[in-house]
């Protein structure tokens, strides 16, 4: 079995890892979300500048956890995409530079195979191929996996990904960053059924719609008109008035928070599992940040249950940006015979069926 050193920072969590195949021997996170959250999002060039700091410490501390030396790794591993090129670009020279020190293979994981190898960290998954529901704070996308590095994209969003739309909404109901638990803890005691929300269906082009596709633009967008007729007390089917900063009556921005939730939950799995049951397959496995929702988790155990589908979600702890994912993917990849040239650049966007490149000797970035 495979025993890797991972970075991860492709965004606003600095980590590292230490794993042997599916076990975890350390694992460590420096979340700098309390610094984005004063502006309200992630700022590049902090997060830049942050992973810098963080690194050195996370790996020494992951090290020294799991009793290892560098000569006992079979290789190092960072995410080299997609995300912030800056942020990528920390993580990734990083762990080329420990892996040309210390004589060491190199291995580029692509963030999204790292989101999907999450969900091996938990329970044992049923044989035979799965549908994977990847809801992070970049991506919304159901994936076919017919095996390690065998993936097909069967769904997408055309605009916000879900934890974009988290994000975008609790900003717009003045709950902070990150979105998606402030959004959750202020529904939690609001009524889901008081305010019909759009669910944004993607036509195409040559009529009917994308069954598996997603949009959250409508969505956000129904929500602020919403708010405004709130704030401007004329309730929902009122005239907005946009001037309005008034606040929100403590119940009316509960059942709000709590109708946007049960809108996103619901297009999420009435799509997927229509999409696994098309599909013939038996196993609907939840990864990636927005996993950790609550709601999201009852409504896809509820429909599993009534499908007689399987359902996995990645453990808690590994839903977010962690490294130990990215470990997982790497020793994948290196139980299969691939590596990286340490001439591989980073790439803020490449489509996981293009992961295969990141392999290639000659790299083309
Ligand atoms: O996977 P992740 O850590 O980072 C990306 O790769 O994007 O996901 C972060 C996203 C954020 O948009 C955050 O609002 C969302 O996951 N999130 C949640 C919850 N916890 C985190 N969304 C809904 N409910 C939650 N409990
Ligand atoms: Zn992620």
């Amino acid at each position: 079995m495979n025993t890797v050193l991972a970075v991860e920072t492709s965004c606003d969590e600095s980590a590292a890892a230490v794993v042997r195949g599916e076990q975890v021997l350390a694992s460590a996170v420096a979340s700098q979300i309390a610094e984005h959250a004063r502006w309200g999002g992630v700022v590049p060039e902090i997060a830049s500048r942050r992973h810098v700091e963080a690194l050195p410490q996370l790996i020494a501390s992951v090290m020294a956890e799991s009793g290892l030396g560098f000569a006992d790794l079979d290789g190092i591993a960072a995410t080299v995409a997609p995300g912030l090129v800056g942020a990528l670009l920390v993580g990734s020279v990083t762990a080329r530079t420990l892996a040309r020190l210390h004589d060491r293979p190199f291995v580029a994981v692509h963030h999204l195979e790292g989101h999907l190898c999450s969900v091996h960290l938990g329970e044992p998954l049923p044989a035979g191929p799965f549908l994977v529901l990847l809801v992070s704070g970049g991506h919304t996308e159901l994936v076919r996996v017919d095996g390690a590095g065998h993936y097909r994209r069967l769904g997408r969003s055309h605009d916000d990904a879900a934890g974009e739309a988290f994000d975008k909404v609790a900003r717009l109901l003045g709950l902070g960053y990150p979105g998606g638990p402030a959004i959750q803890a202020a529904g939690a005691l609001g009524n889901p059924l008081r305010f019909p929300l759009p669910k944004g269906r993607v036509s195409r082009p040559e009529g009917g719609y994308h069954p598996y596709d997603f949009s959250f633009s409508g969505l956000k967008t129904a929500v602020l008109r919403l708010v405004q007729s709130l704030r401007a007390g004329t309730g929902a089917a009122g005239p907005a008035d946009p001037a309005s900063t008034a606040e929100l009556a403590a119940q009316d921005l509960a059942d709000v928070a709590a109708s946007f939730e049960q809108a996103v939950v619901d297009v999420l799995v009435e799509r997927s599992c229509r999409c696994a049951r098309d599909e013939g397959l038996g196993t609907l496995v939840l990864v990636g940040g927005v996993a950790a929702n609550q709601r999201l988790r009852q409504r896809l155990e509820e429909r599993c249950g009534a499908l007689g589908l399987h359902w996995r979600r990645a453990p808690l702890a590994y839903c977010t940006d962690n490294a130990a994912m990215i470990g997982v993917a790497a020793a994948q990849r290196l139980a299969a015979g691939s590596s990286s040239s340490t001439a591989l650049g980073v790439a803020a966007r490449l489509p996981l069926q293009q992961s295969e490149t990141l392999y290639e000797q000659q790299p083309s970035f």
